[in-house]
């Protein structure tokens, strides 16, 4: 059936989601359910809490992407599904049943990568996405920097060596009291504080380095936070938030133009989670401006894990002429450009 329709499904971590999407770049139905709620009370997502969520969720989400893109599985041309990086327990649903679902109708299908599905999130929005470009990825467990000199080629120029620049925001959150996901909780804790207001560190920021480190400012912010509570001194929340997301912002920014600025692209692309942090979207957009370099960066609730990133990416494989088996299985730590 060359009818241009992907069905795209994701459940690396706590969203089951599936999509419809139309010749790689056009939603026509993205359905997201998230175990947020359910996650909660614990802090953080607890994996087999998620697969069994997921089991429960995959075939009613699939039908109602379906449904609401008013199509049925004789109208998708290839299902793509995200197998890696993520929770295996997770990942392994959307799997099994886009696997069923293949074998079932004879329909191509075609394995994503979850963190390639985050940047094509960007082919989503009518941007035009040029190679050769350099992205960021910085989602909860990743920060990666990465040149792609031609799309579906990655080159990892930088990563993070220890937490992932959401991982840090949730992880002190946490501390704070905040429910997860942490990043937008701290966001909105922000809001009118003053960023220079506590001098956090900065990781890595000697010339020439494209790795970064998030660990000794989550130690910095915690040890702020442990020292204030022994002094019974007030903490001042947004004032703190601000300067913490601050720091985390400053690097991120200044390694991204670093990057660009040493393979000369005029394209910078931001993808993952903490890419919907609309400090961070203006700050960069501003820098990279006043760099001559246009910036892209997906709408807010394209940010976060969708299926509609994950049909795109898959389209684009398919058309590329990849094609995945009965023998695809999860991968927990999947890497970019690996198969
Ligand atoms: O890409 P994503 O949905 O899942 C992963 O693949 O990890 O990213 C989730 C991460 C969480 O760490 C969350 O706190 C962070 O993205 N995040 C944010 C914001 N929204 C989500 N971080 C900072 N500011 C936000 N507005
Ligand atoms: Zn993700």
């Amino acid at each position: 059936m060359k009818s241009g329709l992907t069905l795209g499904i994701e459940t690396s971590c706590d969203e089951t989601a599936a999509a419809v999407i139309k010749n790689g770049t056009e939603i026509v139905s993205n359905v997201v359910l998230s175990q947020i709620d359910i996650h909660q009370k614990y802090g953080g997502v607890v994996p087999e809490i998620a697969s069994r969520h997921h089991i429960e969720a995959i075939m009613p989400v699939i039908n109602e992407a379906l449904e609401k893109a008013q199509v049925t599985l004789d109208d998708i041309e290839v299902i793509a599904v995200a197998y890696g990086p993520g929770l295996v327990g997770s990942l392994l649903v959307g799997v099994a049943a886009a696997k069923a679902l293949a074998f079932a109708t004879g329909i191509p299908l075609v394995g994503v990568n979850h963190i390639e599905g985050h940047i094509y999130a960007n082919f989503l929005s009518g941007q035009e996405v040029k190679a050769p470009l350099v992205c960021l990825t910085v989602s909860g467990g990743h920060t990666d920097l990465l040149l792609i000199p031609r799309f579906g080629e990655y080159e990892i120029l930088g990563r993070t060596r220890d937490d992932a620049a959401g991982e840090a925001f949730d992880k002190v959150a946490r501390v704070l009291g905040l429910p997860y996901p942490g990043g937008p909780q701290i966001e909105r804790l922000a809001t009118g504080g003053n960023r220079e207001a506590i001098a956090f560190p900065r990781g890595l920021l000697e010339k020439d380095n494209l790795d970064f480190s998030f660990s000794g400012l989550k130690t910095a912010a915690l040890n702020y936070l442990n020292e204030a509570r022994q002094k019974g001194q007030d903490v001042p929340l947004a004032d703190f938030a601000a300067s913490f997301q601050w720091a985390i912002i400053d690097v991120l920014t200044q390694k991204l133009m670093l990057a660009a600025q040493k393979y000369r692209v005029d394209q910078v692309v931001l993808s993952g989670g903490v890419a919907a942090n609309s400090t961070f979207r203006n700050h960069v957009t501003e820098v990279a401006r006043s760099n001559g370099m246009e910036l892209l960066y997906p709408p807010t609730h394209l940010c976060t894990d969708n299926a509609a990133m994950i049909g795109s990416a898959g389209y684009f494989s398919y058309l590329a002429g990849k094609r995945s088996d009965h023998a695809l299985n999860a991968v927990a730590n999947l890497r970019l450009g690996e198969n």
